[in-house]
């Protein structure tokens, strides 16, 4: 199956999965590939608020603009629009396989051995975002040349 579109998904839609939307916006667009990205939270504490402030700084940092995203929760359609639908960690995996998606992908085996993008919401520092942004970015970068 040629691969058209792909949605990152994580719990609030504002830590993690807006990174995994922006790095691969870029990439694709960078690549000259017409895939459609986009990311949702399994979650709806944060529908409508803009990514938390340590993953737009992070982004920024890497030149990567996410400011404009928009948190929304993930919807069954989801399941049928979506070519891919790749979880941030094990727990959504889990949840989005309980929400009826029958193959959901997971991030982390795309360069990390299955690991699990850990969830910064409650990290006490910025620090921790380095760690989460170059994990994202390699698995998201294996991924679409590995699969688009
Ligand atoms: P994310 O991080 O799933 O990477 O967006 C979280 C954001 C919010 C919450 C948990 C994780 N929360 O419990 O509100």
């Amino acid at each position: 199956m040629k691969i058209k579109s792909i949605l990152f998904v994580c719990l609030g839609n504002i830590c993690r999965s807006p990174l995994a939307e922006g790095i691969a916006k870029k990439y694709v667009e960078e690549k000259g590939l017409k895939i459609e990205i986009d990311s949702a939270g399994t979650g709806s504490w944060h529908i409508g608020n803009s990514p938390c402030e340590n993953s737009i700084i992070v982004a920024e940092q890497n030149g990567i603009d996410i400011m404009e995203q928009t948190s929304r929760q993930v919807e069954k359609e989801d399941f049928e629009k979506f070519d891919l639908v790749v979880g941030l960690d094990s727990s959504n995996v889990q949840n989005l396989k309980n929400l009826g998606c029958k193959d959901p992908l997971k991030l982390g085996d795309f360069g990390f051995n299955g690991e699990d993008v850990p969830d910064p919401y409650f990290f006490e520092d910025f620090e921790g975002f380095d760690k989460v942004f170059n994990m994202i970015d390699i698995c998201v970068k294996n991924l679409i040349n590995e699969r688009v």
